[in-house]
């Protein structure tokens, strides 16, 4: 079986979040399933440094506004086979994959992920430059979304896959774009791409693809639902039956405290201690007081208000007072940025917050804190929080999505089970957060259940084997229609 995996973002050469970890984590478990599959990204400086002996595969000149192209040829550090389109015009500039160095979206998004959408569905098509022809062709998210429009419109098509990431970020641009990205007129209606009198990529994907799974079971319902649905609720019920949740894996491998190069000291289920030594590193190293007793919860996060960050620094000052300490990494609203390096110029030795995406701190983080918290008023999947108990740091979540399907709460009766793994709240307000959090530190200081937590988290299976399996399944569902 053939695949063509179209991804904006790929761990580690871009990242802005956790679909660059899965576009290097599924593919890489498909394949140790027998999967040829090939990756599909856009040509970014960070990319075309980080690979510099990338082959010239095809040449692709697509007719209307898309300026000329080549795709290059190459493989993942994982050796995940790899093609890259290069077009300087479109990607190569400073900034980051859909910004500028502003945090302003990119004023030409439409025609940047427009042509990634249209590549992906010229390789999938009769009249493909490639001698290399995917079975089928799996698309993720908006950036992606024009794909099944593409194919739909097309001789000789393959079968599509659209995986929902995030339903929150839409793609959604004026209607000219339609005309500027080669769309036939005809797909714009509301049964076709278009979203309240504009164009929606998104849209386009949840209407066209053959299959459309998203990142957890939970999150597959939530967005049949007004509360969560951002919109496309109606459609996404009506689809209902080409809709599969299937929960997102993690890499064992770049995510093991026994062997992660970002740690202090390596440790495991059956040698916990060296845990103790990564928490002593982050204290020094984010200038808190040196205290091996002290709960130190630990959050690592994009700041939005879908991560309910907000929510954390509004009881930082509480949170302290437990008494505990606060470690914070992220980057993201002006405002919630500000606030953090106010709390940690206040609090100093209590607090201390770093501004910024930093890959290595981010492992040191789940490692050194005793508490992670993940707040998220809505969460597709979540893998920080797979992260922090594989890392035995159980974590503070609210009851939505992904976080709902990976983490069981605490209670007499989940600790007796042997199957507690961290702290669930129900309410997402201040308060909630709040007693949940004095709940965790509360448990972090009665030893016998702390360490019980820690090994329930620890010895779970957050691998990619069944979820890979699970898309495979689709996959061959699909090639057999
Ligand atoms: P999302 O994709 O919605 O941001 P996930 O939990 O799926 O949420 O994935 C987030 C990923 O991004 C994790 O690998 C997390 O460690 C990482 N991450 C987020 N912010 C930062 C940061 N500031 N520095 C380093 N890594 C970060
Ligand atoms: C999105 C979601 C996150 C999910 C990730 C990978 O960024 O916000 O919950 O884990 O995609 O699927």
């Amino acid at each position: 079986m053939r695949v063509l995996f179209a991804t904006s973002e790929v761990a580690p050469l871009i990242k802005t979040g956790g679909l660059a970890d899965v576009s290097a984590a599924l593919p890489a478990a498909l394949h140790r399933m027998g999967v040829d599959v090939r990756i599909l990204l856009p040509g970014y400086p960070q990319v075309l440094k980080a690979l510099p002996h990338l082959q010239v595969a095809a040449k692709i000149s697509i007719q209307s506004s898309f300026p000329a192209a080549r795709l290059l040829a190459g493989s993942l550090p994982n050796g995940i086979l790899l093609l890259v389109i290069e077009c300087s015009e479109l990607y190569e500039r400073g900034g980051g994959a859909y910004q500028d160095e502003h945090g302003l979206d990119w004023p030409d998004n439409a025609l940047r992920f427009g042509l990634l959408s249209k590549i992906a569905a010229l390789l999938s098509c009769a009249d493909s430059p490639l001698d290399w022809k995917p079975d089928i062709v799996h698309c993720n998210d908006w950036q992606t979304g024009l794909t099944p429009a593409y194919l739909h419109f097309s001789d000789g098509a393959i079968p599509c896959v659209m995986t929902v990431h995030n339903l929150a970020f839409q793609g959604v641009f004026p209607s000219q774009t339609v005309a500027e990205l080669a769309l036939p007129a005809e797909c714009f209606q509301p049964d076709g791409v278009e979203f309240y009198g504009s164009l929606s990529f998104m849209k386009a994907g949840l209407y066209y693809a053959d299959h459309i799974t998203t990142v957890s079971p939970s999150y597959a319902n939530e967005i049949q639902t007004d509360a969560l649905g951002f919109g496309l609720q109606g459609l996404l019920a009506y689809r209902r039956e080409v809709l599969t949740g299937i929960l997102n894996g993690i890499d064992t491998t770049e995510w093991n405290p026994a062997t992660d190069p970002n740690l202090a000291h390596p440790y495991d289920d059956t040698d916990i201690n060296g845990k103790s030594f990564n928490k002593r590193e982050l204290q020094k190293r984010m200038g808190l007081r040196i205290d091996p007793d002290l709960p130190l919860f630990g959050l690592v996060s994009r700041f939005t208000h879908q991560k309910g960050v907000d929510l954390v620094l509004e009881i930082a000052p509480q949170l302290i007072a437990i008494p505990a300490q606060l470690v914070l990494l992220g980057n993201g609203d002006v405002e919630m940025q500000r606030t953090a390096l106010e709390l940690s110029h206040h609090y100093s030795g209590q607090i201390s917050a770093y501004v910024g995406f930093d890959e290595a701190l981010s492992h040191l983080i789940v490692a050194g804190a005793d508490i992670f918290l993940m707040p998220s008023r809505f969460e597709p999947c979540g893998l920080s929080q797979m992260y922090s108990q594989r890392y035995g740091t159980p974590p503070v979540v609210h009851a939505t999505g992904g976080l709902i399907d990976t983490v069981l709460d605490s209670n007499v009766a989940t600790l007796e089970q042997g199957v507690a793994s961290g702290f669930v709240f129900h309410s997402m307000d201040t308060s909630s957060l709040l007693a949940t959090a004095r709940r965790a530190a509360m448990a972090y200081h009665d030893k016998k259940t702390w360490r019980a937590l820690q090994h329930n988290c620890m010895i779970k299976d957050f691998g990619w084997n069944q979820s890979a399996t699970a898309y495979h399944d689709i996959y061959m569902h699909l090639m057999r229609r």
